[in-house]
């Protein structure tokens, strides 16, 4: 049962819809890893949290990382340490990644999964006893903290353990629908949301809000994200004038099942390469060979997942439209032992034994680099007392993430937005009021779907659209006509979505928070592609066929958005933050294999902020 705030009452508003209010310090909206081990900290530290999520409490997308948390805990290999970590985060994200964020998540990856293992999660073993770590994509050594193939799901797990165990005051199937600000600060105020089990509306009061809500995965047909995935933090963070970075980089996920069709996109970890998984063509060629001679079926994300496109695009994939992953040779104990769940999976959903038989794989999308700008010490956004942590915010993975830095990124940000927001709301003790007449306008915003009658939208509908014209126009290759195309009907769905209709009792009514899904996704779309059109070159996930070469001399810049005067989208050019020479030097491998321990020598400048 969800804990109960002490202080909830319910009041009448002026457009005669009745409202209960929750009183709190911190609101965290979603309760994914980032979310969860944010309320930890806050609560740790004194401040009256309160968390919400969409969905059910422990169903988040952190459960579809689920290979490993990256941490250069040097277990396995014990030349790793921090600079590799740094360095690989940073070369595979193509260099646009904030490179304090990158030092400060490179640092503090170990000691987070060492807390995490305090509490109480059970990682897989080296004879010694040590936490087992095991090699993935464009990592240079084996660095990935592992359960199995259900890292994440251990992980949420253990933090929802301590969630309870506390008794942090939470509510599941909320949908937060806006942020209000104070008219004369202009820093954070409260929340309003609906609570889809009842229909009833909810005014959180509060001074710092953390958005902790994971991506927007489900503006594409094909994705490893299930349905809460519609980039509500970022639409939240828009429209409360917050700006958006680097919206064009989304993650696609080499290997994802391609049948039955009801599991098109569902995961196939990237363990099963780190196991030792072969990619081969319809001509049974190990394809990868010729796309990185070196590192083959462990290069970076980007790099295998375009791989796979081209040898499918080119004739050789199955007549699925897939190519094969096989795992067979490491036989049937070894496979149940470490890739538990990818057995069981394919078993379940499509008959296949992978200890016997190969997969079917192809990319699926799976996460989103850009996201809502964020402090990189405290996680705060542009707008006072508004902070954001793990997928909702960008920084972090530049281009192109590595895999399991998501783990790591959401345990390493959720603590230090966390402390962001406590410290905020101790040390200033803002005093942010709400405004009535902002409270009216937003209930009449979202009950606006059970007033249109005639013509109006079905918001699923809408929602299928938004996602085949993400798959059909803004994929894996772009280019500026289908990027134009796309744009275009996004535009139009847009419109449709100001008519978007919801009817019946509001009580578990999916069509009417779905309506404020769709608003949401058309807001992620529309900065997405305005993004792509603009980035005129080819880097990490983003790959234009008309501007096919990386160019460093126009484009190592963050592409900012955020909503200008007239309501429109405007974007902004900023040079990426140059790091300091002697961090330069860790990004050549040379240097970084020979870099002598010597943290007083080598710690960067503090940042003035
Ligand atoms: O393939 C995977 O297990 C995914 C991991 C990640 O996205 O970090």
């Amino acid at each position: 049962m969800p804990s109960k705030s002490s202080n909830q009452k319910t009041v009448k508003s002026n457009v005669s819809e009745p409202y209960k209010t929750i009183d709190c310090d911190v609101l965290i909206v979603g309760a994914g890893g980032a979310g969860m081990r944010a309320a930890i900290e806050c609560f740790d530290r004194g401040m009256r949290v309160f968390l919400t999520c969409k969905s059910v409490m422990g169903k988040a997308h952190t459960v579809m990382a689920e290979g490993g948390i990256a941490a250069a805990l040097g277990n396995i290999d014990p030349q790793d340490n921090w600079k590799a970590h740094f360095s690989d985060t940073i070369v595979e994200g193509q260099y646009i990644n904030n490179w304090r964020m990158v030092e400060i998540f490179a640092k503090e990856a170990p000691e987070r999964v060492l807390e995490l293992e305090r509490y109480g999660a059970l990682f897989d073993r080296t004879p010694e006893g040590k936490i087992m770590q095991r090699p993935f994509g464009a990592h240079s050594y084996r660095r990935l903290c592992y359960v199995g193939d259900r890292t994440g799901l251990e992980m949420i797990r253990t933090l929802e353990d301590q969630i309870l165990k506390r008794n942090i005051p939470y509510l599941d199937e909320v949908e937060i629908s806006t942020l209000f600000r104070d008219a004369k600060s202009g820093g954070i105020s409260g929340a309003m949301g609906i609570k889809i089990r009842t229909g009833e509306l909810i005014l959180f009061r509060c001074q710092a809000v953390i958005l902790a809500t994971g991506g927007c995965g489900k503006v594409y047909e094909v994705t490893s994200n299930s349905w809460e995935s519609t980039g509500d933090g970022i639409a939240l963070a828009y429209r409360a004038g917050a700006e958006l970075m680097d919206m064009e980089m989304i993650q696609f996920h080499p290997t994802g099942m391609i049948y039955p069709a009801g599991v098109r996109g569902m995961l196939v970890t990237e363990a099963v390469r780190g196991e030792g998984g072969i990619l081969t063509n319809i001509k049974g060629e190990r394809f990868m060979e010729r796309y990185d001679t070196k590192r083959k079926e462990l290069s970076a994300r980007d790099v295998v997942a375009r791989a796979i496109y081209k040898e499918i695009m080119a004739g050789r994939g199955t007549k699925n439209g897939a190519v094969y992953l096989d795992i067979t040779h490491r036989g049937a104990e070894y496979i149940k032992t470490k890739l538990p769940s990818m057995y069981a999976q394919f078993l379940e959903f499509a008959n296949i034994d992978i200890t016997k038989e190969k997969m079917e794989v192809a990319p699926t999308v799976h996460y989103q680099m850009g996201g809502v700008r964020v402090d990189p010490e405290t996680g705060e956004t542009s707008v006072r007392g508004l902070y954001a942590a793990g997928e909702v915010a960008c920084g972090l993975h530049g281009a192109n993430r590595l895999g399991g830095n998501s783990l790591s990124d959401i345990l390493v940000f959720g603590r230090r937005a966390g402390i962001g927001a406590s410290n905020y709301v101790r040390k200033e003790s803002p005093q942010n009021k709400l405004s009535e007449e902002d409270v009216d306008e937003e209930i009449t915003r979202i009950l606006s779907p059970f007033k249109v009658r005639k013509g109006g939208a079905n918001p699923f509908a809408l929602k299928e659209k938004i996602a085949s014209v993400m798959w059909k126009y803004v994929g894996i290759i772009r280019n500026e006509q289908e990027l134009k195309k796309g744009l275009e009907e996004i535009l139009e769905i847009k419109q449709e979505a100001k008519k978007v209709q919801a009817s019946g009792p509001r009580r578990f009514n999916q069509a009417w928070a779905d309506s404020l899904a769709v608003w949401n996704m058309v807001l992620d779309c529309e900065a997405i592609i305005l993004s792509a059109l603009a980035r005129k070159e080819s880097r990490g996930a983003h790959t234009r066929s008309d501007y096919p070469e990386k160019d460093d001399t126009r484009w190592m810049v963050n592409i900012m958005e955020k909503e200008g005067k007239n309501g429109r989208m405007i974007q902004k050019f900023v040079p990426v933050e140059k790091m300091p020479e002697e961090y330069e030097r860790l990004l050549n491998r040379a240097e970084v294999l020979s870099w002598k321990e010597n943290e007083a020598k080598h710690q960067a400048p503090a940042i003035k902020r």
